[in-house]
This record gives C-alpha cells, structure tokens and sequence, in this order.
C-alpha cells in the first residue's frame, strides 16, 4: 500500500436519497480500506443528514466525515414535489457546496478531489469554480449509462412524442421496447426533470476526470465494452458492505435512512432454509391499494412465509393492507418498515426476492446469489428487470395486466415458477456463477479492484504534484497565480 505523508480528502457529494446515500457510503468505506492516506467527507443536504443521524447512519469511521450543505430548505422541507425539489436544489445547491467546501479549507480539510453521483451536474461546476478535480460515482447500470449516453447525443433513436413506441437497437445492448428504456426518457412519462438532471450531467463529462460506476465488467461485458468506445468509464462495483463477497474484518458505516426493526433476523431464524419470499421496494416506489391487496393475497395464498417491507411513502401516508390478510397469514407472515436488507437476503430462509430492481436492491441479490422476481415501476428500475429476467437469467418477470396490476394468481404463478422445475434450477445456477462473478471482481487483481487502484494512485499523483508545487511557491501565491 502507497501511504503518502499528507492526507487526501475526497468529498462526496451525494444526491439525498436512500438509493444514492448507500453506494456513495459503501465507496467512501472502498476508499478509506483501500488506502490510509484517504479521508472521505460525505455531503448531503440538511435534512437527507438529519435524516441519516436520527436512525444512526452516521456511525463513526475514523476516515469517513459527514457533512451537510444547505439547499435552501428547512431540515423539514418537503422533498416529495420532486420537481420543486429538483428545482430548489439546483438553485441553492451550488452556493450551499462552495460554502462547505470554503469551511472545510478553513477548518483545514481542503479538498483534493470531489466525487458526485448523477442528479446533481452543478457539482461539477463547483469543482471547476475551485479548480478541483472531479469524478462521478454512477449509481446505475452501465447499460443504462450507454442508453442515457446515446440518447443525449442521439447516436441511435429514441422514442419522440410523434412515434411514442418503438424499440431502440443500440451496440452491445439487447433490442429495448419503449417500456425497457430508463422510463425518464419515454415521452410524457413522468420525473422528466431526473431525465434533465441526468443528461444534463452527463452533457458535462468532459469536465469530469473519472466516470466510475457501481458495477462489474463480468455483468456488463458487452454494454461496458461499446460505450467505453464513446467515453471512458471505469466499473468499481459492486458497492456492496465490506466482506460479504471478499473477506474483510473491517466494520461498515450502514448509511440507512430509516432505522431497521432488527427483530426479523430473529424471525428469519425460525424459518425453514431457503424458505422465505422476501418482498421490498426500496425507498420510494409506492403500491397502489389495489396492488397492495392483489401482492397480499397473492402472499398468502402462495402457502409460503415472507417477509415483506410494507413501507408508507411518507410519515403522513399509511400501509393499508387488506382487512384479513394478517389473520391469513398468521404465523406465516412478517410485516416489517424497513429491515437490514443485505443481512435479510444472505440469510439461508431467504428463497427468493420479490423486487423493484433498484439497482442498489439488484447487485446485493446478485452479490447474495439470490433468485429474483423482477416487479420494476420505473426509471431504470424497467430496464434492470429487462436484463435480471432476460440476459442474466436469474429471475422471473412479474406482469401487469391491461390495466397495470400484477394479480395474485400471477404472484402466485411466478412464486412457484422460481422455486419448482427446470426453469428455477437453471435461475439458482446462474444466480450462483454471477454471485463468483461478483466476489472474483472485488478480490484484489479483480476487475473492480484494479480500477479502484488506479483511482486511488492517480488521486496519490494529483497530491504529490499539488504538494510539490506548494514546497516550491512561496506562502502566498497560489498554482493559479
Ligand atoms: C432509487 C431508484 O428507485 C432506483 O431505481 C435507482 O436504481 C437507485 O435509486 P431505491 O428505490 O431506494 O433507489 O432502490 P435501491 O437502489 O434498491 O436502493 C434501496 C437501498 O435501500 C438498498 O441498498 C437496500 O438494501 C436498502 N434497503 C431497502 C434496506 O436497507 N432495507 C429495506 O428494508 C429496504
């Protein structure tokens, strides 16, 4: 290991979500086990890091800082408008960053390098501002990257208002149907402002030194392959806790946004191995009370114990599960908030999951070799079911009817599709060699690992450089001057 005599600081700026705070956490954690020389400050707004200290996600690592910066909102504001959200970041975002970054340099952490997640392309304006390097932490697909990619630059085509509906043929990607595509990009669908944030970060690229995404080349081979003929990218993943896949002793900072009821581990332990169905939807996707009441019954009739995270979107929305399902399901059943997610899906009960294909939800399957029942909403949630179900072959795609709900015969149907026959043997044997894939990435001279390396020793050469014009300028004058 490469120490250097001074420390390099590396903020992390991250959009506030739970999907973006975790892989942004599990990097700064790469990172700082990586190399000793690291110190990583993560920086989110107000309320994302009053959130985080409130259901002690903020656990001290003697290398990882949490800061916030201000977005202009109270610590309650509401970020559930996502547009006004979206707009009021943009806004405020930018001076909030200068101002940490200025306090930083006063309380003598400067920073060397800043690393942002996608939603966010006024960092990276903030970095040039400073003369700070800057690298992005993609936390999706590389699939979806490519896609995002070529859509901006129209290097393929894409659906338009006038022909709503058809299906984009890009190299290295299977044929996508308009309903595959990260649905941000589909007219008139709904967030168009994400689709915004995200072109419009990557119309800065150029600007950024290191694009480096959460996933691994054995997953990604031939989508990793013809976008890096456009522009560079370098996979680092999959940014899952330190030792589930390699060994590592070292301790994890958790990053959750909403504290875990601990007890289901407990419950998981009385439970037949390779028995239950884990059902979650991560943190933001809601259900409709009628898809809640089909996905119910469904459960209960499947004759099998789950476990299901049945979270409302918001403290003033409610849960309302179907007036006797959990006398149904007595003894069965285990309704939980929120849960230890990857401690729940490398627990031997644990059979299967019923998911939203999150892509942090995705990897930590494949990293526990888990079978999935692929039930995507949307962004790219759509087009990392297409690949779950049809390129990787480790799930089983849950499907809507006409009217967009995926009925409790259909739950059923699918339950017993991935536990029972051929198509499921096959399902657990694929999801095994891309769990291997997935640990051989990450174990040193993996694929993931080599590019973490050369990140942290260009980082190492940026400070001594740094370093060396400062020994030989005198006190005043900066590089610039
Ligand atoms: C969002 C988008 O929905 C997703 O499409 C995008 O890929 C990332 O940003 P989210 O919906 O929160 O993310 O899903 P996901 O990416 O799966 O992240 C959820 C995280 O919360 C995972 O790390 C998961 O382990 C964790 N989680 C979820 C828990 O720890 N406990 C739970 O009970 C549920």
């Amino acid at each position: 290991m490469v120490t250097l005599e001074v420390n390099i600081h590396i903020l992390l700026v991250t959009f506030p979500a739970q999907g973006h705070v975790k892989p942004a956490i599990r990097f700064a954690r790469r990172l700082t086990a990586s190399n000793a020389s690291l110190l990583v400050s993560l920086a989110t707004n107000e309320a994302i890091g009053q959130q985080m200290r409130d259901s002690g996600a903020t656990g001290s690592d003697e290398h990882i800082n949490f800061e916030t910066f201000s977005d202009g909102l109270s610590v309650d504001g509401n970020q559930h408008d996502v547009d006004k959200f979206m707009a009021q970041l943009n806004r405020a975002g930018p001076e909030g960053l200068a101002t940490l970054i200025n306090d930083l340099q006063v309380r003598g952490r400067p920073v060397h390098c800043i690393v942002s997640n996608p939603f966010v392309p006024w960092v990276v304006d903030v970095a040039e501002g400073f003369g700070i390097p800057c690298a992005m932490l993609w936390v999706q697909s590389c699939a979806v990257y490519a896609i995002y990619y070529q859509s901006l630059y129209r290097l393929g085509e894409f659906p338009t208002p006038e022909r709503p509906n058809i299906d984009v043929s890009l190299p290295g990607l299977p044929v996508l149907k308009t309903n595959e595509l990260p649905s941000f990009l589909v007219p008139f669908a709904p967030y168009q402002c994400l689709a915004d944030a995200i072109l419009g970060h990557i119309k800065k690229i150029k600007k950024v030194k290191w694009v480096l995404a959460n996933s691994f080349h054995a997953l990604e081979t031939e989508a990793i392959q013809s976008v890096s003929e456009l522009t560079p990218i370098m996979t680092i993943g999959p940014l899952v806790p330190l030792g589930l896949l390699e060994r590592s002793t070292a301790s994890e900072v958790r990053g959750d946004l909403w504290k875990s009821e601990d007890d289901c581990l407990d419950w998981l332990n009385t439970q037949p191995k390779e028995s239950v169905i884990y059902v979650s939807f991560g943190s933001i996707v809601s259900l409709s009370p009628k898809q809640i009441e089909e996905l119910a019954w469904g459960l209960a009739s499947s004759g099998r114990p789950f476990l299901w995270v049945a979270k409302p979107v918001d403290s003033t929305s409610e849960f309302l599960l179907p007036t006797g399902f959990l006398d149904a399901a007595a003894g069965r059943g285990k309704i939980v908030k929120w849960c230890p997610q990857v401690e729940v899906l490398t627990h031997p009960s644990v059979a299967c999951f019923v998911t939203h294909c999150g892509w942090n939800s995705t990897l930590e399957t494949i990293a526990a070799g888990t079978p999935i029942l692929a039930f995507s909403h949307w962004g790219d949630q759509v087009t990392n079911a297409k690949f779950l179900v049809d390129v990787y072959s480790v799930g089983v795609r849950l499907e809507r009817d006409a009217e967009g709900v995926v009925r409790r015969e259909e739950v059923c149907r699918c339950i017993k599709e991935i536990r029972e026959g051929q198509r499921a043997s096959k399902i657990r044997e694929n999801a095994m060699k891309l769990k291997e894939a997935a640990r051989e990435a990450l174990e040193e001279g993996g694929s993931s690992d080599k590019n973490l390396r050369v990140f942290v020793e260009d980082l190492i050469s940026l400070a001594r450089e740094e370093e060396a014009i400062r020994v030989r300028l005198p006190n005043d004058q900066s590089p610039d001057d």
